[in-house]
């Protein structure tokens, strides 16, 4: 068999997958309340060609994504997870701001769901925007394994597009017989920018194909749910308008350089008008290491006349979704060191409430650290303990030459000084710390529990880089 490199799959698959829409699990509305299943379990999904076989994954009712959850606004939803898998899992729902009961973390804030067992997730959304789910349990290999999906909640009043579409982006690790490489453990990729992989998909199909009408409008819904890999998106000769960021509205603008950045968890919400003729192509590359571009999926215009002779008009702004605005004035800050990793400079730090040595460290599997204290992913002293309502300011400095892309649970913050200026003003809720930044976000600790703070490389937060925020 030959081996796998990008190249093969690009020749092989090119033409042949059109892509694509994420699958929709069946909603039963009772008294409008929606309900959903997602049943994890093993799955097979084709990330090669024949004749490699299909590619052994983990994934929520069979398919990689899992199916789109759609809530609306404002409205509750409940999801009944059930684990078919042979070890224990858990889903959080990463940005909503809901109840710390429904946020999906082991051993914090719910029991680990064990094989064969099931729980039943219910909230409602506060905020309309673009949203993912994933275990929070292992995640790690869950993750790296397919266990992903889009969770959408709509605003009562959407803006007007012909399409409404997400693109889940995923990264994976395939060995020569296209099986996914379970080298989850190597401290090479701990301590670097995390299990990088070597395919890319886009709602499952690897260098898919995407049908556009001319001078229509898409919305297009990007998550980025790859363990560690970071996107630079390029639209070629379309141009992007970004009308939100990690699910909350930002004033449209058309991204530096024409590429949309999105880090490891990140979205962004974007206004296509597909401006190209019927009949042409054009693609979406990711060019995010300049060596490297490569096309990420062909657009192709259908030669059916364009839909409208003109290009939809400007009102494409969102409404603001209802976060508190911080009290900078009352604002208690604390200062987040980043440290470790490969070429940095941490030489000991506190495990499991022990002071451990760089070489110690190492052998545990632990090679970063937040204020000195590498966190196992189980109940630890929190790093920082807020009052309900007071504004916390995060003054981060990232002190290794990685970047980390650094997420609150729970909380929605507002960027207020970025050595990346094109953050500042955003309210995110992960935010790309590249090597050597420094960043200061506020948030208002309104909602009450105990919070998930961590690198999402996920094998960096594995690694240590993780911690909890206390609100009460
Ligand atoms: Cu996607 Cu702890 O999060
Ligand atoms: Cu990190």
């Amino acid at each position: 068999m030959p081996s796998i490199t990008r190249r093969t799959f690009l020749q092989a698959t090119a033409g042949l997958a059109t892509a694509s829409l994420v699958p929709q699990a069946f909603a039963q509305s009772a008294q409008g309340l929606r309900e959903y299943r997602l049943k994890a379990a093993k799955s097979n999904l084709r990330l090669a060609p024949g004749p490699f076989p299909e590619t052994p994954i983990w994934a929520y009712n069979g398919t990689a994504p899992g199916p789109a959850i759609h809530a609306t606004q404002g409205k509750p939803v409940r999801i009944i997870v059930e684990n078919e898998l042979d070890e224990e899992t858990s889903v959080h729902w990463h940005g909503l701001r809901i109840p710390n009961a429904m946020d999906g973390v082991p051993h914090i804030t719910q029991p680990p769901i064990p094989p064969g067992g099931r729980f039943v997730y219910e909230f409602t959304p506060p905020d309309a925007g673009t949203f993912w789910y994933h275990p929070h349990t292992h995640s790690l290999v869950q993750v790296s394994r397919g266990l992903y999906g889009p969770f959408i909640v709509e605003e009562p009043d959407p803006i007007r597009v012909d399409r409404d579409i997400t693109w889940v982006l995923a990264d994976w690790r395939l060995g020569p017989n296209a099986q996914i490489r379970d080298n989850f453990a190597n401290p090479r990729d701990f301590m670097r920018a995390g299990r990088i992989g070597n395919t890319v998909t886009v709602n499952g199909l690897v260098a898919g194909r995407f049908v556009a009408w001319a001078n229509e409008r898409i919305r297009l819904r990007l998550i980025n749910a790859a363990e560690a890999r970071i996107f630079s998106l390029r639209f070629m000769n379309l141009k992007p308008r970004v009308i939100a960021l990690d699910g909350m509205p930002v004033p449209p603008y058309h991204p530096d350089g024409g590429a949309v950045l999105l880090g490891p968890s990140q979205r962004a919400d974007i206004i296509l008008d597909m401006t190209g003729e019927p009949g042409s192509r054009t693609a979406v590359v990711d060019g995010f290491q300049p060596q490297q571009p490569y096309e990420l999926i062909e657009i192709v215009y259908s030669y059916a006349p364009p839909v409208r002779d003109n290009l939809l008009g400007d009102l494409i702004a969102l409404y603001p979704n209802p976060v508190p605005e911080p009290d900078l004035a009352g604002a208690v800050t604390h200062e987040i060191r980043l440290e470790g990793g490969d070429l940095g400079s941490l030489s000991y730090a506190l495990v499991d409430g022990e002071k451990k040595g760089r070489a110690e460290m190492l052998m545990m599997n632990k090679m970063w650290a937040i204020n000195g204290v590498a966190n196992m992913h189980m109940p630890h002293e929190p790093l920082i303990r807020l009052k309900r309502g007071s504004t916390c300011v995060l003054d981060f400095r990232n002190l290794t030459v990685w970047p980390h892309p650094m997420h609150l649970h729970g909380h929605t913050f507002l960027v207020l000084e970025h050595d990346s200026r094109q953050t500042v003003g955003r309210l995110l809720d992960t935010v790309l710390i590249g090597g050597g930044e420094s960043c200061k976000v506020a948030f208002v600790a309104d909602n009450p529990g105990t919070w998930m703070f961590h690198c999402h490389i996920l094998g960096h937060a594995d690694a240590g880089m993780m911690a909890t925020i206390h609100v009460a």
